[in-house]
């Protein structure tokens, strides 16, 4: 294949400039390391069922009163009235295998909710790292990595894990990448690639969270590829690849979709 028509995969800096991205990409992967995509991975691993992302901490008040397990953070904290928040401790018990889970985080939910409407949407951090690298790879379409930053802005921690996933999947020879972006993300993913915990010290949310005391949480966040669920959208709800690809087989009549795209995809 000529290079030119590799498909594309590019990071984005901020849920604030995904517009100018997005009509390019059929995949998104949502990045927050720091904390709730990491939870999410945690919690989909460890067997949680299913993840409903929701906005506001309203909604999710709403589904608690409904009876559903619910969880809130905002600044780092949990909610009042609610017991779950994002650590990714709460979600590897077992009390909580089998079980759904809705969700809202100051950043990481609000960008999932922000992505729903594209054809395919996944949930990244460093703990999923090798393991979304290659269905990335197999996938073979144009993939952006959305760093959800904190409240717009641009973080360090999503960044550097972009960065990450980029370095992965253009090892792979099967795809491109032209944006600046992705370029600066590269960068930082290189230079923290070392000690991602001692090049974060002075990033605004491990900061955040230590004043937390949540360096435990930090530390989890920061280990790469301790686990390989990659959690995918149907549906509104964030499910594991493979419940994800049985329910598309199951909607196509028994077919894998065009080949299974998600497993026997080959280059
Ligand atoms: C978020 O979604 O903004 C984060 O998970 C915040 C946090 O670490 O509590």
């Amino acid at each position: 294949m000529n290079p030119k028509e590799f498909p594309q995969i590019e990071a984005c800096f901020s849920p604030r400039d995904f517009y100018l991205y997005e009509e390019d990409f059929e995949v998104v992967v949502v990045i927050d390391v720091l904390r709730a995509t990491s939870a999410i991975c945690a919690a989909i691993e460890n067997g949680v069922e299913g993840i409903i992302p929701v906005s506001t901490v309203e909604d999710a008040r709403a589904y608690l009163e409904k009876g559903y397990i619910a969880a809130a953070e905002r600044e780092g904290k949990i909610v009042e009235g609610f017991t779950l928040g994002n650590s990714p401790y709460s979600y590897l018990g077992e009390n909580i295998k089998g079980k759904t889970v809705v969700l809202t985080t100051t950043n990481g939910t609000k960008a999932l909710k922000m992505v729903e409407h594209k054809e395919t949407v996944v949930v990244g951090s460093l703990n999923n790292l090798d393991a979304l690298v290659s269905w990335i790879v197999k996938r073979g379409e144009n993939t952006m990595l959305l760093a959800s930053g904190w409240k717009d802005k641009f973080n360090l921690e999503d960044t550097i894990c972009a960065g990450a996933i980029l370095e992965g999947v253009l090892s792979s020879k099967a795809f491109r990448s032209n944006e600046d972006s992705s370029i600066a993300a590269l960068f930082l993913a290189k230079s923290a690639r070392d000690n991602q915990f001692a090049f974060l010290k002075s990033s605004s949310h491990r900061i955040r969270l230590r004043n937390l005391n949540l360096n435990a949480d930090v530390k989890y966040c920061l280990t790469p590829n301790n686990l390989s669920a990659i959690p995918i959208l149907k549906d509104g709800v964030l499910i594991s690849q493979e419940k994800f690809d049985k329910a598309v087989k199951a909607e196509n009549g028994g077919k894998s979709n065009g080949e299974d795209k998600v497993g026997l995809k080959t280059f």
